[in-house]
């Protein structure tokens, strides 16, 4: 009797521990996909899952990804990568800046290895919003992809995920944009270029609030340096 109870409680442990193993792989792959999941499977990308969730850019590649057919690339720079950066670089940046810097690294389409043969320069981002601004250039040499911002150069370092939808590669430098990065728009000059500046409209055309205030150029500065100051701030915050 007693060994029969021993014996028992043997099958049991036995038993259990099956069950679990068996029911457990199957529910992870078949979920929607989520950008935030397959690089935290990869590794190595901390610092690029932060800045997808703290800028919400996360939310909306995966709405892209589950909603649309279009596929979309994404280029994942290594934690390595964020940490070459110059210090202070993200803390430096505005909250819009910073959704823009991420969205610099998201092409709206799919593209394969052998999609970069073949595409044209300038690619553009989805940080371009199809203004046209936010665009990098890809070049290749056989096998390897080179990408240039006009301020970083870089190599395609390797293939994260691809399932002919989604397709993430790897770079071991981050992308910085030349409309965030580059040297500043010659503006901003005193008296002469303000004159100048009143010829063409299409400074003007930007908004209707910034229109108002280009009558009093001096207010419209410290507007400016104000909203700068703030966005600062915000960033700064958010980082602590
Ligand atoms: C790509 O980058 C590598 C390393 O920087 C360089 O040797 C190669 O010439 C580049 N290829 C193209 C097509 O720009
Ligand atoms: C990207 O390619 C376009 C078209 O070839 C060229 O006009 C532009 O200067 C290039 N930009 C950079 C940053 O290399
Ligand atoms: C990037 O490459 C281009 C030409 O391939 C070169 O003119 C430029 O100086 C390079 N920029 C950097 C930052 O290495």
């Amino acid at each position: 009797m007693k060994h029969l109870f021993f014996f028992s409680f043997i099958l049991l442990l036995n038993f259990t521990p099956t069950t679990l193993a068996q029911s457990s792989p199957s529910p992870t792959p078949s979920g929607p996909l989520n950008i935030t999941a397959v690089l935290e499977k990869a590794g190595q990308f901390g610092t690029l899952i932060r800045l997808l969730k703290s800028t919400q850019v996360s939310d909306r590649i995966n709405a892209q990804l589950n909603n649309s057919n279009q596929g979309l690339t994404l280029f994942a720079p290594t934690d390595n990568a964020f940490s070459t950066l110059k210090p202070g670089t993200l803390n430096s940046l505005s909250d819009q800046q910073k959704v823009s810097l991420v969205q610099f690294h998201v092409i709206p389409t799919f593209l394969s290895v052998s999609n970069f043969q073949t595409v044209s320069d300038p690619v553009l981002t989805q940080a371009g919003n199809g203004n046209g601004r936010y665009p990098l250039n890809v070049t290749t040499t056989g096998n390897s992809v080179n990408i240039t911002t006009g301020i970083v150069n870089t190599t395609v370092g390797g293939t994260i995920y691809t399932d002919g939808q989604l397709a993430v590669y790897q770079v071991d430098s981050v992308l910085l944009p030349i409309d965030i990065f580059g040297p500043p728009a010659p503006a901003a000059a005193p008296a002469p270029a303000k004159a100048k500046k009143k010829s063409g409209s299409s400074t003007v055309s930007e908004s209707p609030d910034s229109g108002k205030s280009d009558a009093s150029g001096g207010v419209g500065l410290v507007n400016r340096r104000g909203v700068v100051v703030a966005g600062f701030l915000v960033a700064v915050i958010g980082f602590l």
